[in-house]
């Protein structure tokens, strides 16, 4: 039952990364704590573990015992009781006694989980008793989130991967030539026929969600850490690099030839990213607080602005294609809808119900008046832009279907899904082309090359394949963990 097992699909394997992640973290935390001889660090010692226990329920939104620990200040200010901290007093903090507590009073409360191991209530009491100092260089009022995130340094991706990555995101390359995959904290470049790796970006998200190309031949990215932290940035792939055995390698982490400007930083997984034609505008779709921003690049990147902040889904932002005169934004996400955003007016021009699951992804034809989704019901949804937004038609897409993107000049949509294929439809009829069958399992992302030739697709366990669009021929498949192999292609029908 591979289908229903893994029906959350990307969800899933970000939910199952963020919890690998979490006990990589925890280790060397505690082994760094008992070794730690001089004054501690709140930012360093103290501040992951209250992020890690107690910042789900004591954060601004929740403030369970009206106690905000997200910041230094909000943590002294206590909740319904004072200041839960006495600098230098242990024995008399709340704090201390919330988390040595034996009865129902205990913190983290006994229903959400194990007490905290002796070795980090430890911890925080040493800290208490040096004085509940702050770090230098920090203000009460600094937000500990982002203080954490700052602080956390990437790892190097693997020079070969010992396990699988999950392909969420791939684009062609402005001529067409090459393509550009998500993986493990870094893109890969490849030639999209002879399927040789070309270059290597090391970046700060974990992984890529969605790529985009500018006009200009810079590379737009949303991704994040599940869980930790989302990422807006702009790479320049053409940057100068360091040449070893025939790739070239790029630092999308310190070198800001490379990381040419990060747009945003937040606390979770960004999904989806958008260009205008023109390139004057990039909006957003965030799972963290379920906002699209949308930022005006036109007076440079260095200045780029945000323009505004829209919260118009209730769940995350899945998916998001501005109208091709960039006065609307289209979006889509696990509240079950897809809407229409008139980014003139900031008001929401209309709302398309009819998947009633999850949607993964929205497109708008260059028409400007019709749009088109997919998702977890298994249906591409053709619908009016404008108007009430009554839908046009539905095809069946074969099960789960993440995404759908459309050629912005030529009568080529593409979709891929969970039922490991690819489909090619023509837009104006809502008739299917072609379908692409091959990869060995479900199929996360999918690009046109901007020619019309070429059409690449990702998935599970880092297949890529690129494919011919005039007759769907299989051009080319490689894994895009470097060094692991393709996965076994399924059994011939
Ligand atoms: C699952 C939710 C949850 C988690 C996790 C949690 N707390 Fe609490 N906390 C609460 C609730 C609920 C209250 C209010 C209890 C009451 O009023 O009886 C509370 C109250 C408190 C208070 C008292 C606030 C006041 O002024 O009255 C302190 C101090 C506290 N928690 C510390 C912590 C610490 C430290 C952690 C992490 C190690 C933590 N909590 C983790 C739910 C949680």
């Amino acid at each position: 039952m591979l289908r229903s097992h893994r029906c959350f699909c990307v969800l899933c394997a970000v939910l199952a990364g963020a919890v690998a992640l979490a006990v990589l973290l925890a280790a060397p935390q505690a082994a760094r704590a008992q070794a730690a001889k001089g004054p501690l660090s709140f930012i360093n010692d103290v501040a992951p573990i209250l992020k890690e226990n107690c910042f789900a329920c004591h954060d601004a939104k929740k403030r369970k015992g009206k106690l905000d620990m997200t910041t230094y200040e909000t943590l002294r200010k206590g909740g319904d009781h004072d200041d839960p901290v006495v600098p230098g007093k242990p024995d008399e903090s709340y704090a201390i006694d919330l988390l040595n507590a034996t009865d129902a009073s205990r913190m983290p409360p006994k229903d959400s989980g194990e007490a905290l191991p002796k070795e980090k209530i430890a911890l925080i009491e040493q800290w208490v008793k040096e004085g509940a100092k702050l770090d230098a260089g920090l203000t009460p009022k600094s937000d500990l989130l982002r203080e954490l995130r700052v602080r956390w340094k990437p790892p190097q991706p693997p020079a070969v991967y010992s396990r699988p990555v999950t392909v969420a995101a791939l684009a062609f390359t402005p001529d067409s030539k090459q393509v550009v995959v998500g993986g493990q904290y870094e893109l890969t470049v490849w030639d999209a026929v002879s399927g040789k790796l070309e270059k290597r970006l090391a970046m700060r998200p974990e992984r890529a969600m969605a790529l985009t190309f500018l006009p200009d031949g810079k590379l737009a990215l949303a991704g994040g850490r599940p869980g930790q932290e989302g990422n807006v940035a702009i790479y320049d792939l053409n940057a100068k690099g360091k040449v070893e055995n025939g790739v070239t390698l790029l630092d999308g982490v310190n070198d800001k030839t490379v990381l040419v400007k990060e747009l945003l930083d937040t606390d979770d997984v960004v999904y989806c990213l958008a260009v205008s034609a023109d390139g004057k505008k990039l909006a957003a779709g965030n799972s963290a607080d379920r906002t699209v921003n949308v930022w005006d690049l036109s007076p440079g990147y260095a200045a780029a602005k945000l323009e505004q902040s829209i919260e118009n889904h209730a769940d995350w932002v899945l998916g998001i294609a501005f109208s091709p005169d960039a006065k609307q934004l289209l979006t889509c996400g696990r509240d079950k809808t897809a809407k229409v955003w008139d980014l003139a007016a900031k008001e929401s021009l209309l709302t398309f119900p009819d998947h009633q699951n999850t949607v993964w992804g929205v497109a708008a034809k260059p028409d400007g008046k019709l749009a088109y989704s997919v998702g977890e019901d298994g249906q591409l949804r053709t619908w009016n832009a404008t108007g009430e937004g009554k839908q046009v038609r539905a095809a069946g897409s074969g099960g789960p279907t993440f995404k759908v993107v459309l050629h912005p000049k030529l009568p080529l949509m593409a979709t891929c899904g969970a039922d490991k294929t690819v489909r090619l439809w023509n837009p104006d009829s809502g008739a299917t082309l072609k379908t692409l069958s091959g990869h060995a399992d479900y199929v996360y992302a999918v690009a046109l090359s901007p020619d019309g030739n070429l059409v690449a697709s990702g998935g599970y366990g880092g297949e890529v394949k690129v494919w011919k669009v005039a007759d769907g021929s299989n051009v080319k498949s490689f894994n895009a963990a470097v060094g692991l192999p393709l996965p076994a292609a399924p059994a011939p029908k």
